[in-house]
């Protein structure tokens, strides 16, 4: 059984403090090492991407190697899922013969697959990179699932150690309006990751938008052995007080799952209210503003905070391209 990169629950702390001090390494320029050179690394995109898409591509060359992206569907084949699917639809491929087949010629493959935001019931299982996992005997890496952005989250932890350094930071997740329900995967793996990394955790959203269940639950264990705190409010304000890190994202509602037109409307009164501008991030007295782009302006937050010094989202998008060298690193070279 290879070792995936799935979320980072299933990694240790001190193995995320070492991607983290790999990919300082690899952004510093001390580490040109090339553990891929010779082989393949398949990107399977199923949904758009700038950041991920760019920054793999070129992770994998810089250390090395070759990258293949395919985007089913389009420019490869349409791929069935489930066991013991009679495949007679529109569905040309099975995941079985789609990885066993990659896999022969790559030695690891990372895949992108949105929810289609229809059935939480079976969503919040993460059932297609699960799949892609089980087939698989080459390890697979989370691009963003239904559930989960791993390689967006140790960005983010990476980039508020260089930003405020070492040691536990207070980090507020913020819930921002937004025109259409998203998926959960970002602000998941952001609160985990953060948990897991130390940091004293706010959750902010309004009713109805509670993260799932189970997550909340671990998050609360890993508080508890970690010696921090995760609150939840439905004050934004709140979160904003004392805050060394702003986090914004907007995620769709899992009560209205299928049902994007009521859900906009249980939305539509926090249009005005749930957004970052310069007044909220005042009350912080020095946060940093992230957010994984990406961003709608003037409605996730504003031009003046995302204009403002205390914006560090390009570096958070850059260093997208340095903690992936890493986990590559660790995964195909056995660093760390
Ligand atoms: N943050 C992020 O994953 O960006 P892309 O969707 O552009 O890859």
């Amino acid at each position: 059984m290879p070792r995936h990169f799935l979320h980072t629950g299933d990694w240790t702390r001190a193995e995320l403090e070492r991607l983290i001090e790999a990919a300082f390494r690899f952004k510093r320029g001390e580490d040109l090492s090339q553990p891929l050179l010779g082989r393949a690394i398949a990107l399977v995109f199923f949904n758009p991407s700038l950041r991920t898409r760019a920054s793999m591509q070129l992770a994998v060359q810089q250390l090395g190697g070759y990258p293949i992206v395919l985007e089913p569907g389009s420019s490869s084949w349409t791929i069935e899922f489930r066991d013991g699917a009679v495949m007679d639809a529109d569905k040309t491929e099975h995941v079985a013969e789609f990885v066993g087949v990659l896999a022969r010629y790559c030695s690891g493959i990372g895949v992108r697959v949105f929810p289609q935001l229809r059935s939480w019931r079976e969503e919040r299982t993460d059932p297609i990179i699960n799949a892609f996992a089980r087939q698989s005997k080459v390890p697979i890496i989370n691009l963003e699932s239904a559930m989960h952005h791993p390689c967006q989250a140790m960005a983010d932890m990476m980039t508020i150690r260089e930003k405020l350094g070492a040691g536990r930071k207070r980090v507020a997740l913020v819930w921002a309006w937004h025109p259409k329900p998203l998926p959960m995967a970002v602000p998941n793996s952001f609160a985990l990751a953060a948990v897991q990394m130390g940091h004293e955790l706010t959750i902010a959203h309004p009713p109805g938008y509670e993260l799932d269940d189970d997550l909340v639950r671990d998050l609360a264990m890993l508080a508890h052995d970690a010696g921090t705190r995760v609150n939840v409010t439905h004050e934004i304000e709140e979160a904003f007080d004392g805050s060394e890190v702003i986090y914004a994202k907007s995620w769709g509602s899992r009560l209205f799952y299928g049902s994007p037109e009521e859900e906009l409307e249980m939305r539509a009164p926090y249009r005005q209210r749930w957004i970052v501008d310069e007044e909220k991030m005042r009350r912080t007295g020095g946060a940093i503003f992230m957010h994984c782009l990406p961003i709608r302006r003037n409605v996730e937050a504003t031009d003046g905070v995302l204009n403002s010094p205390a914006s560090v989202v390009i570096d958070e998008a850059e260093n997208r391209l340095h903690i992936q060298k890493a986990i590559l690193a660790r995964l195909f070279g056995g660093a760390g």
